[in-house]
């Protein structure tokens, strides 16, 4: 395992990278991104592509969705990566991974996960931020389930993700228009 030791790359601004599935990303994710911005210099979207959950979205859609979200942010990059997360931020300058937390039901997996990530890389920490208020029922999870049900997901994820899911689940015409997605 690469280790890098401490004051290495000090001169080239505090980076983050934050990972996870973002399948699809939401306004809790962007939340966390964009308070991230007022304590890192960059933050790195890493969509991960071995996961054990089946994606509704492919990599590269996602990584377009992102790209898309972010195209006048230039200090939020967006990026994918395969294998451990580790190895993918030990080939940046970062040494800090950033998670959302939402309740405490995530703790217990976030603890395990910041814990083996620690254990394979001990110079990489992991920063958690609480979620909003406002998101912290948000999940990609039940949006997904959400919008394939028929469900408005408005204000929960930017329009062009909400763009996607109807493309995804192919909602007929009437449904669209009730949920005022008919362009
Ligand atoms: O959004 P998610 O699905 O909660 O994100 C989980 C993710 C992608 C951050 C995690 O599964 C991950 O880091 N996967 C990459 C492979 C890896 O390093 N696994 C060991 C972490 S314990």
């Amino acid at each position: 395992m690469v280790k890098k030791k401490k004051g290495e790359d000090q001169d080239m601004g505090k980076v983050a990278i934050y990972p996870g599935s973002f399948d699809p990303i939401t306004y809790g994710h962007i939340d966390v991104v964009e308070r991230a911005l007022e304590i890192f210099d960059k933050v790195i979207i890493a969509i991960a592509e071995d996961v054990e959950k089946r994606p509704l979205f492919s990599v590269e859609e996602r990584l377009q969705m992102v790209k898309t979200i972010f195209k006048e942010t230039p200090n939020i990059i967006a990026d994918s990566f395969k294998g451990l997360l580790v190895d993918y931020v030990a080939k940046t300058n970062a040494k800090v991974i950033l998670r959302g937390l939402r309740a405490t039901s995530d703790f217990e997996y976030e603890f395990h996960m910041a814990s083996m990530n620690r254990s394979l890389n001990t110079y990489l920490d992991t920063l958690f931020m609480m979620t909003s208020k406002d998101y912290f029922f948000v999940s990609s999870r039940t949006i997904k389930e959400v919008a394939r049900l028929g469900g408005g997901v408005e204000g929960l994820v930017p329009d062009l993700v909400a763009r996607r899911l109807k493309e995804k689940f192919k909602l007929p015409v009437t449904k669209k228009k009730q949920m005022g997605w008919d362009d």
